[in-house]
């Protein structure tokens, strides 16, 4: 039987923004203005992603583990949280942009909070594309946290399973990433999408964060588009929505 190909376009993309701070050593220049420089790549980036026909975007912008930097480092990065809101989150919203925010939010500030949520509800009715920016996130939490809230919801051990736990992950509300992206040039997860990637494609550049521009968006969307995605079968086998499909019935 002859099996078409998976969409040629992931529907749903993550990206570790990785390199920021080595973009600026290279330059002479202070690690937050890599900083900077990867927010505006990241607005570019979603632009670019939503002209592309990609529904949902899931970026790491700040780990669990990040607390460990210097203090200089980990307020400019809050800093930039709420300058970022201020300097972009309008055309976002005009263009279709829905922000949702995956991470612990009650380790973080008042003020990054209030911009988190400022964020998201002023962009809670577009559909155009969802980018969740995972900030103070890790997998290893993720996974906690929905353990913790399917306990209170008083599920016995009995009616938990993989469906049922997914509902309670921070990216319910999405398809399990097609795509992941790393840039940068490490090949780590870095404690990012764990439950979420057990069948995504992964995708590694040495290209700095800052750098990542629409060409490098294309070349890593060429690359998955010729993955052979075969969910454990023996060849490819999935539905024009990249899910896998039941094979026919042999008579
Ligand atoms: C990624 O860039 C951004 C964050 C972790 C916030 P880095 O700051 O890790 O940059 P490198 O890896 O040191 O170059
Ligand atoms: C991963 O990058 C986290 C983000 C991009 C936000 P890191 O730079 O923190 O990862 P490691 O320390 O190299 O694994
Ligand atoms: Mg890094």
């Amino acid at each position: 039987m002859v099996t078409e190909p998976g969409p040629a376009v992931p529907r749903h993309v993550a990206i570790v923004m990785d390199g920021n701070g080595r973009w600026a050593n290279k330059r002479l220049m202070p690690r937050v203005v890599g900083h900077k420089f990867g927010v505006d790549a990241l607005v570019n980036i979603i632009h670019a992603s939503a002209a592309r026909g990609i529904e949902y975007l899931t970026v790491f912008a700040f780990s669990s583990e990040n607390w460990k930097r210097p203090q200089d480092e980990v307020s400019g990065l809050m800093n930039l949280v709420m300058v970022a809101v201020s300097k972009y989150l309008a055309r976002m919203a005009e263009d279709g942009v829905r922000i949702r925010i995956i991470g612990d939010r009650s380790q973080v500030s008042e003020k990054v909070r209030a911009a988190w949520d400022h964020a998201e509800t002023l962009t809670a009715g577009n559909r155009r594309i969802t980018v969740s920016v995972a900030f103070n996130y890790g997998g290893r939490w993720d996974v906690v946290q929905a353990c913790r809230r399917a306990m209170e919801a008083g599920l016995s051990p009995a009616e938990l399973d993989e469906q049922v736990l997914s509902r309670y992950m921070s990216l319910s509300y999405a398809p399990d990433p097609d795509l992941f992206i790393r840039t940068g040039g490490e090949v780590r997860i870095s404690n990012f999408l764990l439950w979420q990637t057990a069948y995504t494609e992964l995708y590694f550049t040495d290209c700095l964060w800052p750098d990542f521009d629409e060409r490098a968006l294309d070349a890593a969307l060429a690359d998955y588009a010729r993955r052979d995605r075969r969910f454990g079968r023996v060849k490819t086998d999935v539905d024009a929505g990249g899910q896998p499909r039941a094979l026919p019935v042999a008579d």
